[in-house]
């Protein structure tokens, strides 16, 4: 089985964890993409779910697949969140915001009474930090400030676009930087004192905030629960 198989049979899986109809979250990224795929399925089908979208591109994807979405400004009471993940480390903590959108990935996790993550075994490591740097979404004014206190927890840098046109920017228009550190002992402690720095907006480490993993692989799905 490739990564994409994978992707796609963890994305699969996620579907059986939706109400039978209700308010859902939706993730971003390669393998929340399948999944918005299947739900946009299932509302052709006559299933009642209404979408929270993470990002603009899971927003335009939902909106080209005729799911109806909640307006950006909440409250929303979202029943299940559905989304990806770069790393995930054996407490079942998480780093996101390879997308760049990690910001507003938070904020829905945080909205939703369960939250759901689809991945391939690749994305499995004991600690955070071994295969993947920490995304952090930073303002651009005093950018390098910001940068050089982020030098104390590891080495800060910028993400750029792949084809060298400018910084990857997210969707409220923040720079973003990858954070190269050591795996890191204390999810919990690190993303506070990230978080006590100004400038920056939010961080990639979601701490104890996925209440289910769907981990699809060769031996087919496994489901971690904390
Ligand atoms: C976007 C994210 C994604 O969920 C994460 O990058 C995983 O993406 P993929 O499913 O393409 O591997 O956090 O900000």
């Amino acid at each position: 089985m490739n990564q994409d198989e994978a992707k796609r049979l963890a994305a699969v899986a996620a579907l059986a964890e939706l109400p039978e109809e209700g308010i859902v979250g939706l993730g971003s990224g390669s393998t929340a993409k399948l999944f918005i795929d299947e739900v946009g399925a299932l509302v052709r089908a006559g299933r009642k779910i209404v979408g929270v979208p993470t990002s603009e591109g899971s927003r335009k994807q939902a909106e080209s697949l005729g799911i109806p979405l909640l307006p950006d400004v909440g409250p929303w009471a979202i029943d299940v969140t559905v989304d990806g993940a770069d790393e995930v480390s054996d407490a079942l903590d998480l780093i996101k915001g390879g997308g760049a959108a990690h910001t507003r990935e938070k904020i829905v996790n945080y909205a939703s009474k369960r939250n759901v993550i689809v991945v391939d075994a690749s994305k499995l490591s004991k600690r955070l930090g071994e295969s993947w740097p920490l995304p952090l979404e930073i303002l651009r004014f005093a950018q390098h400030n910001t940068e050089k206190t982020l030098g104390k927890y590891g080495q800060p840098r910028q993400r750029m676009k792949n084809d060298g046109s400018g910084p990857v920017l997210s969707d409220a228009g923040n720079l973003i930087v990858d954070l190269v550190c050591d795996p890191i002992a204390d999810p919990a402690a690190l993303d506070h004192a990230l978080r006590q720095i100004p400038g920056v907006v939010e961080t990639g480490l979601f701490v104890q905030r996925a209440d289910l993993v769907l981990v699809a692989g060769e031996d087919g799905v496994r489901r971690l629960t904390r």
